[in-house]
């Protein structure tokens, strides 16, 4: 029986390198109060299927989809479980993967163990997360290849790179869209759907939300706004706040937006 095992344990009779990645007590972390659920997983990357048969043990009341680019032998591979299904095909190929949305709906938990390239990290993400359910997972493993060149990362420009990295560090953003005080703000498509993103050694987290809580500190993406009316509100005579919020910091606002925006010209960051 293996229902009473934990994470680790499984990990080790299959002897899937996730454990040596260290991810595995990370994982536990996550997973351990679900595990008893009925939930839909699906890993990009099943190589020799040890990671999909340690998930179906430990989901085991729980199907695991695995995706490959190559051909995955489920015989050899010991994976005709009944709670395993696999399919060939790529994780960027647009057609497949909505052929897979298709079939199984929305999942709980998305794992990218890919080909850990930046445009197939980064595609995938866009292709997948609109159907992660709500308090649903989004993991990418291996993000130590956003370093590396030959992964289409970048070691020598660590900030300002197109990194799979960089385009999970700006996650960061959609968790506080509601705060940015630029009141020509353009919307994100993720801003209001994540609740949290979690950086570990070579592993990121995203996880799904409703994330529609009010900013405290800015009206409409407008600082000026919110204090005009906050003062206003308090007094009669509003003309001196009207000047001082809706005129003078507005201009001020604006100039740093153009000064700002040059800057970024002259650098060549867009
Ligand atoms: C690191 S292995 C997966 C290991 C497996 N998840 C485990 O933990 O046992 C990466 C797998 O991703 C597959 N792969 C590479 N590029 C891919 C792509 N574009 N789409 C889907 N799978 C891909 C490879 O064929 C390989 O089997």
């Amino acid at each position: 029986m293996t229902e009473n095992k934990n994470l680790n344990t499984l990990a080790e009779s299959y002897n899937t390198d996730k454990l040596e990645h260290g991810y595995i007590k990370i994982y536990e972390k996550y997973f351990e109060s679900i595990r008893n659920e009925n939930l839909k997983i699906l890993e990009i990357g099943i190589a020799d299927g040890k990671s999909l048969l340690m998930w179906s043990d430990y989901f085991k009341n729980s199907t695991v989809i695995g995706i490959d680019i190559h051909k995955i032998d489920i015989k050899e591979k010991k994976l005709d479980r009944h709670n395993i299904k696999v399919h060939q095909g790529s994780q960027s190929d647009d057609k497949f993967i909505n052929e897979i949305i298709k079939e199984y709906g929305n999942f709980d938990i998305v794992i990218d163990d890919g080909s850990h390239l930046r445009k197939d990290v980064i595609k995938s993400f866009h292709l997948l997360f609109p159907h992660l359910n709500n308090d649903g997972l989004y993991v990418v493993e291996d993000m130590q290849t956003s370093y590396n060149h030959f992964f289409g990362g970048n070691p020598f420009d660590l900030k300002y790179s197109n990194s799979h990295m960089n385009f999970f560090k700006h996650l960061t953003d959609r968790l506080n869209y509601q705060e940015i005080a630029n009141p020509f703000y353009i919307s994100n498509k993720y801003d209001a759907k994540i609740t949290n993103v979690s950086f570990y050694h070579n592993l990121v987290f995203v996880r799904k939300g409703v994330n529609d809580k009010l900013s405290k500190e800015v009206i409409n993406h407008s600082y000026e706004n919110m204090k005009f009316n906050e003062k206003s509100s308090r007094t009669r005579n509003s003309f001196k706040y009207y000047l001082k919020y809706k005129v003078f910091y507005k201009i001020y606002t604006f100039f740093f937006m153009i000064f700002t925006m040059i800057k970024r010209l002259l650098l060549l960051r867009f």
